[in-house]
């Protein structure tokens, strides 16, 4: 983060400058101090896929990857994103090849109104990551972070279980 704030644009508030690897490509970005994750992805890159839930960080519709962490975009400041590699659903595919996740969310209709289904993803990415899901009843405890209002949790289930060795062996995401 710079030491010398800029004002920013006509808000007359002042701005840090972060740099970051925004799914795969550097940005420079200014951003006022209180600007969330989520907010800068959704209101000021127009990455939607993103979804804003209840804001509080209790449902996990904003899970994004931070260094290959799972966080709560709503719960993040932007300019604690400064230095980082940030991942969200728009950056999980390689071109038009699908990450695992993913393609085992369509296989087996993991979703209703899809929109927690980018949280749930990023999240069971970043579940892959951790390694530490081994049978059904853990990688349910480990994704309660993440709610579906439709009630798909079976079929999320599914998918999940379906994808992780995938995720691992190749080493995704
Ligand atoms: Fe972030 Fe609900 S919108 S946890
Ligand atoms: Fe609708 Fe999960 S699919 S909230």
């Amino acid at each position: 983060m710079s030491a010398t704030p800029e004002r920013g644009g006509d808000t007359g508030f002042a701005t840090h400058s972060i740099a970051l690897l925004l799914n795969g490509h550097p940005r420079q970005l200014q951003v006022l101090p209180w600007t969330t994750a989520l907010d800068l992805l959704r209101e000021q890159l127009d990455l939607t896929g993103t979804k804003k839930g209840c804001d509080h960080g209790q449902c996990g519709a904003c899970t994004v990857l931070v260094d290959g962490r799972r966080v709560n975009a709503c719960l993040t400041l932007a300019v604690m994103l400064d230095g980082k590699e940030l991942t969200t659903i728009e950056g999980l595919a390689d071109g038009d090849e699908l990450h695992p996740m993913q393609a085992a969310f369509i296989k087996h209709d993991a979703f209703q109104c899809g929109y927690c289904t980018p949280g749930q993803i990023c999240s069971a990415v970043g579940l892959a990551k951790e390694g530490r899901a081994t049978d059904s009843a853990e990688i349910r405890e480990l994704m309660s972070g993440n709610l579906c209002r439709c009630g798909a949790y079976g079929n999320i289930l599914d998918a999940i279980e379906e994808a992780l060795p995938a995720c691992h062996k190749a080493g995704h995401p």
